[in-house]
């Protein structure tokens, strides 16, 4: 078939290396957070149902918290790998987590499509992700454009479908480029999902 695979969409999924220990110190963390982050705990009441986030209350995590400096000194390796297959060329700036939250996703709680302005790469790391948790579903960037397209046959590869999900999955990373539209289904299962997410921007 004389077809050619042209602008690519590189997405980075990786498992962090013993991450059982790491996980539990976080998890730790995150529950005293829930419980004490009362900015946190309101916004969540209003706009995060029946979940808690700290991403309108505490965003530098990162910088503040041992197990989180930690985690953000890995996931900063894997950055740097998966600017260089982008191909970017740095210009001698560098790439930095600028902002960090956590969220715990209860049965039904969800998170709609969005994007994350002004950062450059985006991600999320899963820290605790019972059976049967939602996966992350990211978008095909050409959605906008498809206009009259036909739809994909059910069959095609995951990765020529227009969504993609990929399944949470303790201690795995997952990055992409912050301009990629995502979202979280509505948790299916009554533990919670708890994940670490973060933006990156270059300067
Ligand atoms: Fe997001």
């Amino acid at each position: 078939m004389p077809t050619k695979s042209v602008f690519p969409t590189k997405i980075y999924i990786e498992q962090l290396e013993h991450y059982r220990k790491l996980n539990k110190g976080l998890l730790h963390d995150i529950e005293i957070l829930s419980q004490k982050d009362l900015e946190g705990i309101a916004w969540s009441k209003q706009h995060y149902q029946g979940g808690y986030t700290s991403y309108s209350s505490i965003t530098d995590l990162h910088e503040r918290f041992p197990d989180f400096i930690e985690l953000r000194k890995a996931i900063d390796k894997h950055v740097k790998k998966y600017a260089r297959s982008l191909n970017w060329d740095l210009m001698g700036r560098k790439l930095h987590m600028t902002v960090s939250w956590v969220s715990m996703m209860p049965k039904s709680t969800y998170h709609t499509m969005h994007t994350h302005p002004l950062s450059v790469i985006s991600g999320t790391y899963y820290i605790d992700i019972p059976k049967g948790s939602s996966a992350l579903k990211l978008e095909d960037p050409k959605m906008p454009f498809l206009m009259n397209a036909p739809p994909r046959k059910a069959n095609a590869k995951a990765e020529e479908q227009n969504y993609l999900h990929i399944p949470a999955k303790n201690g795995q990373l997952v990055l992409f480029e912050s301009w990629m539209r995502h979202e979280v289904p509505p948790q299916p299962v009554s533990n919670n999902r708890v994940s670490f997410s973060f933006n990156y921007e270059w300067f």
